[in-house]
C-alpha cells in the first residue's frame, strides 16, 4: 500500500477490491489502473488506449463515458482527449464484435478516466460507480451537511476508539455521529448501494453470487454501536438527525440545547464538532467563546473539530490536518 496526495494505491484480488468498495468510509472512489504509457500526441493516446482489452467490460452491450483530466503540451483539450479515448475503445470493439457501445455521459455502465501529466497517460476504470460518499441513506434537504467521507475521516482522525459514548453538540443532520456509529458498529457503508463493477460485462452470475456472499458477510459483521448524543439549536436539524439515525438503524439521544449548555454530565464521552462558517463577526466571536468553553468542559475526553483554516480556537490542539470541505480549505483539529 502506498499513499500520495491523490490517493492510496493498493494491490488486491478481485474480491478484495469489491470488499474495498463495500467497506471504505473515506475513499471517494476506487479505480483500477488499466494502463500507463508515454503519451504526447493524439496518435499515442489512441494506440495506448486501443492496446487495452476492452471486451470484458462491454460484453453483452454496455454504455460508456470518458472523463479526461490533465494535459500535455500537445494534448491540452480535455474534450479532444476524451474523444480520442472513446474512438479507440469503440473502434476496437467494433472490429472485434461488429457492435459499438453507446455513450451515456450521466449514468454509464463503464466509466473510464484518462489522466495526462508529464507526457504520460494513465487510464483507469471506475470500480465504485459514482462517488462513494453516497451511502444511499441521506434524505434530501439537509442543512449544510458534511460529506460523509469527510465526516468519516474526522472520526478516524479524532482518535475516538468507538468504545465510549460520543456527542455532537452541533449535530445538523447528524452526519458525524452516524459515520462514527457506522464505523464503531461495523456497518458496511456501501451495503445499500450498487457499484460500477456490477454493471460490467464481465460481472456474470458467478460474480453476482460472490458479491451477494460479500454483502451477507458484511451484514453479519454488524455489532452494537455506542451511545450517541446529538444536540443543536435548530429543531429541524434534530428531526433530521433522528430520521437519519432511524434509517441507518441507530438510536440517538437528540435534545435541543445551545452549545454553551452542553456538559459532560448531559452528554458523556468524546466530542465531534462541525460549527457553522461564514456568519457575522459578532456571532462568530460568541461561537468561538462557546467552542473554547466546550473544549474546556470536555477536557478529559477525545475532542476533534473541522474548522476553516485560521479559525482562532486552538486551545492546546495536539494534531491538525489540512483538508478541503468542498472548495473551502479547512482543518481537522484534535485535542487530546
Ligand atoms: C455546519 S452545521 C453542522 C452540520 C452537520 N455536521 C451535518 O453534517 O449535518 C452547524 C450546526 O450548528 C448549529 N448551531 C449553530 N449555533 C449553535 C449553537 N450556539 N448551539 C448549538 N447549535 C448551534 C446549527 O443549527 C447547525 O445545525
Amino acid at each position: 500500500m502506498a499513499a500520495d496526495p491523490g490517493g492510496v494505491h493498493f494491490g488486491a484480488a478481485r474480491e478484495d477490491a469489491w470488499r474495498a468498495c463495500l467497506w471504505s468510509r473515506i475513499a471517494l472512489r476506487i479505480v483500477e489502473p488499466l494502463a500507463s504509457f508515454p503519451c504526447q500526441s493524439g496518435e499515442e493516446l489512441y494506440e495506448g488506449v486501443r492496446s487495452i482489452d476492452w471486451s470484458p467490460f462491454f460484453a453483452g452491450g454496455r454504455t460508456l463515458a470518458i472523463r479526461a483530466a490533465g494535459q500535455t503540451p500537445e494534448l491540452n483539450n480535455t474534450q479532444f482527449v476524451a474523444l480520442r479515448t472513446k474512438d479507440a475503445i469503440v473502434d476496437q470493439l467494433r472490429e472485434q464484435t461488429g457492435a459499438r457501445p453507446d455513450v451515456d455521459r450521466d449514468d454509464p455502465d463503464v466509466l473510464v478516466f484518462v489522466h495526462l501529466s508529464r507526457a504520460h497517460a494513465k487510464v483507469n476504470v471506475d470500480y465504485s460507480g459514482g462517488s462513494l460518499h453516497a451511502r444511499g441513506l441521506r434524505a434530501a434537504g439537509a442543512v449544510a451537511p458534511l460529506r460523509e467521507t469527510l465526516a468519516a475521516a474526522l472520526v478516524r482522525f479524532s482518535g475516538w476508539q468507538g468504545d465510549t459514548p460520543l456527542c455532537d453538540p452541533m449535530c445538523g443532520s447528524g452526519t458525524l455521529l452516524l459515520e462514527a456509529a457506522g464505523w464503531a458498529g461495523r456497518r458496511a457503508p456501501g451495503l445499500t448501494r450498487r457499484f460500477g463493477f456490477e454493471r460490467w460485462g464481465s460481472f456474470d452470475a458467478a460474480a453476482a453470487q460472490a458479491m451477494t456472499r460479500l454483502r451477507e458477510e458484511a451484514r453479519a459483521a454488524a455489532r452494537p454501536a455506542p451511545e450517541l448524543f446529538a444536540s443543536d439549536l435548530d429543531p429541524a436539524a434534530l428531526e433530521q438527525t433522528r430520521t437519519q439515525a432511524a434509517r441507518a438503524g441507530f438510536t440517538v439521544h437528540a435534545r435541543r440545547l445551545a452549545l454553551r449548555d452542553v456538559t459532560p454530565e448531559s452528554a458523556p464521552g468524546g466530542v465531534l464538532l462541525n460549527p457553522p462558517y461564514g456568519q457575522r463577526l459578532e456571532r462568530t466571536r460568541e461561537l468561538e467563546r462557546d467552542i473554547a468553553g466546550l473544549l474546556e468542559r470536555f477536557g478529559r475526553q477525545r475532542r476533534a473539530l473541522i474548522v476553516p483554516v485560521g479559525f482562532p480556537v486552538w486551545h492546546g490542539t495536539s494534531r491538525w490536518l489540512r483538508v478541503f470541505n468542498g472548495a473551502l480549505e479547512c482543518e481537522f483539529r484534535r485535542y487530546d
